[in-house]
């Protein structure tokens, strides 16, 4: 509003500055080319005909005035016009100026201009100033007008910027505040798609984030909770166990130390793949990016599982044919992704059969780690990447699972711009296929 006055203002003023004096200037002009052609006419006719002029002057049917005066300088015809002394007047303005008619307080400006001729001296013409004020008056009205106008138009425009801005502004306080005291049920509204519409939907999404944390944590706490109550309460038994002395022979309390070294181990395990799995999940995991040749990394992994394999009676087999093209990876971080993978599929499959595979597919390279084992019910599929899902619960834990395997594979995959997929038949068998980006030129 204060920008809008300093601009206004001093902008009215010069207008109406420069608008009356041209109105002035106009005027004097006027008053000088009368009082020229006056001149003009007075040279040439006869002293009744002049007094006649001056006369019908007088009347009023003009609101212009005359003076004659003579050589000398004294008056000797006026039209209404008392108490103008052109000695002093022209002594003080020259041929033209302003005068107040001492009479009726009428303001006029005159212009003199000499008269060729013996008795005449001089005709002076007068001009009400009013003339002149009238339409500098108008044009005053005028620009207040419009000035006033502008301004209202300014002050509604500013009001309703103003609640347009602070509006949204005031709602993303409240939500901020609602949201520092614990309340994640917020929803800014998002009515423009400026900035402001943008920062409203950073609000919803920062506290649709926050609740999902929020959730996450909860749930990770409850499941690690329960997961460590298990082992916890196994290893708490056989240690009464043992301090009450309740085994039969040494054999049995070898069992229980056996029992409980398990137990012990599970937990460690258990407490590394999680702080594993919530890191990759805050995605501050650090990753040893490089050129990875994928064939060699499942060789790697293969060997690895290739004694419990045997002892599960089950063939393990590689089939990556043909060149591959590398992709970026961590190649420690991509043969954990294939030990878990064979590891389950080892573990899951009795008497029969786990092989790799794989193949170029549009600037993907596929990989299909398949088994001929026990399956997975179709009602446990979509769950069996979210941490601590296990199928058959009971059953699954006997194979020394945690239920984070799988969690820690996804996680895995995706981190390193790969994607993986499920199918499985129960029964027959279970395939994961993985999928990763063939590196691009300059990727190194
Ligand atoms: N190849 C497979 N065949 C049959 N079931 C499988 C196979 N792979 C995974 N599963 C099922 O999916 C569940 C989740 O697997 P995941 O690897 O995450 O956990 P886990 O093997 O039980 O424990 P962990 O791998 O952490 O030691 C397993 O408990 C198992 O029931
Ligand atoms: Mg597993």
């Amino acid at each position: 509003m204060i920008l809008f006055l300093i601009v206004l203002l001093p902008l009215g003023y010069v207008m109406v500055q420069i608008f009356t004096n041209y109105n002035e200037v106009h005027l004097y002009d006027e008053t000088d080319e009368m009082a020229s052609q006056y001149a003009t006419l007075l040279a040439v006719i006869d002293d009744p005909d002049i007094e006649l002029l001056v006369e019908s002057m007088d009347r009023g049917e003009t609101a212009r005035k005359m003076v004659i005066i003579d050589q000398n300088g004294n008056v000797v015809e006026d039209s209404g016009i008392r108490g103008f002394h052109p000695s002093e007047h022209a002594a003080l303005q020259g041929k033209a100026g302003r005068f107040t008619d001492p009479n009726d307080h009428q303001e006029y400006i005159y212009a003199g201009e000499q008269v060729q001729g013996d008795d005449i001296g001089e005709v002076i013409i007068f001009s009400p100033s009013d003339l002149m004020d009238q339409s500098a008056i108008q044009v005053q009205q005028a620009l207040l007008l419009s000035g006033v106008g502008a301004l209202l138009l300014a002050f509604g425009f500013t009001f309703i910027a103003s609640r347009e801005f602070s509006t949204p502004l005031q709602e993303m306080e409240r939500a901020a505040n609602q949201m520092a005291r614990g309340d994640l049920d917020v929803e800014v509204p998002v009515k423009t798609k400026d900035e402001l519409g943008s920062l409203s939907h950073s609000m919803n999404e920062l506290a649709r984030e926050l609740k999902r944390y929020r959730g996450n944590r909860q749930a990770f706490f409850s499941d690690v909770s329960h997961e460590l109550r298990t082992p916890l309460s196994y290893v708490q038994g056989y240690c009464d166990a043992l301090k009450k002395e309740l085994y039969q022979d040494e054999t049995e309390r070898q069992q229980f130390v056996d029992i409980i070294h398990e137990e012990a181990h599970r937990m460690n395990r258990l407490i590394h793949d999680l702080f594993e799995l919530s890191r990759m999940e805050e995605e501050r995991f650090p990753l040893d990016l490089e050129l990875v040749h994928i064939g060699d990394v499942t060789k790697r992994a293969t060997a690895k599982l290739a004694t419990e394999a045997k002892k599960k009676n089950n063939t393990i087999k590689v089939d990556m044919e043909g060149k591959f093209p590398t992709i970026v990876a961590d190649s420690f971080r991509l043969e954990q992704i294939f030990t878990n993978l064979l590891q389950n599929a080892v573990s899951y499959t009795e008497n029969g059969h786990v092989w790799i595979e794989g193949s170029l597919k549009d600037g993907n390279i596929e990989v299909k780690i398949s088994d001929t084992g026990r399956g997975i019910a179709t009602e446990d599929l979509p769950y069996i990447f979210e941490r601590f899902y296990r199928a058959e619960k009971s059953r699954s834990r006997d194979f020394g699972g945690t239920g984070l395997g799988l969690a820690i594979v996804k996680q895995l995959t995706e981190l390193q711009y790969g994607s993986i997929q499920v199918e499985s038949v129960p029964g027959k068998g279970t395939t994961f296929t993985l999928r990763f980006p063939e590196a691009k030129e300059g990727d190194e």
